[in-house]
């Protein structure tokens, strides 16, 4: 399941370097992959429960026309993970890929428990191969919770 959507960056959306703000990206970002998450859902809630791999490669000008674009990956019982890319058009139509971000979503009931999602069953051989990465990744962030997790309790 896909979404995507496009945005001008405005003067409001700087920083005090007249950059993009990471943050205003990082909102964009989210929106893009919770539509694309909640496609895959059957139109069920999906809230953002870990977002890493967030890689700002180049800085966005104002003005910039600013691409985002979320592709499920994978999912479980319950989450699913989305690639999102954000790319950045030139006057001449290429575009540079400015930030590449994976985003864990869980799908939610009214009452905000996690509920099954709709399985996302990978086709193309590049599908079946960002597949077997997601699960390389989830594995690598449920070590890391549990590491954060030990921190916390020693505090
Ligand atoms: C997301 C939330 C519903 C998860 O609740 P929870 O009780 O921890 O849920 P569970 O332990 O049942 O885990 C739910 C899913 O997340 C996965 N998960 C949890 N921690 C994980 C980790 N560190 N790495 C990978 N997957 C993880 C579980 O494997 C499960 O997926 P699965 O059913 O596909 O196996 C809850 O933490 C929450 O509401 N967080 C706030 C979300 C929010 O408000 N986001 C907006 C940003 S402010």
């Amino acid at each position: 399941m896909q979404a995507a959507m496009s945005q001008i960056v405005m003067s409001g959306d700087v920083n005090g370097a007249n950059r993009l703000f990471g943050g205003k990206l990082m909102q964009w970002i989210d929106i893009t992959g919770a539509i694309a998450c909640r496609r895959q859902a059957g139109g069920k809630h999906c809230v953002l429960h870990i977002a890493d791999s967030m890689r700002f490669m180049e800085p966005v000008s104002m003005n910039d026309i600013v691409t985002i674009e979320a592709k499920v990956t994978w999912t479980g019982r319950t989450s699913l993970e989305c690639r999102v890319e954000s790319t950045v058009e030139s006057g001449d139509g290429t575009k540079r890929l400015v930030n590449v971000a994976y985003m864990l979503y869980v799908c939610v009931d009214d009452e905000g428990r996690p509920t099954p999602v709709q399985p996302f069953i990978p086709k193309t051989e590049k599908e079946k191969a960002e597949w077997k990465e997601a699960v390389k990744r989830r594995k690598i962030r449920i070590e890391r919770e549990e590491r954060e997790d030990r921190i916390l309790n020693q505090r």
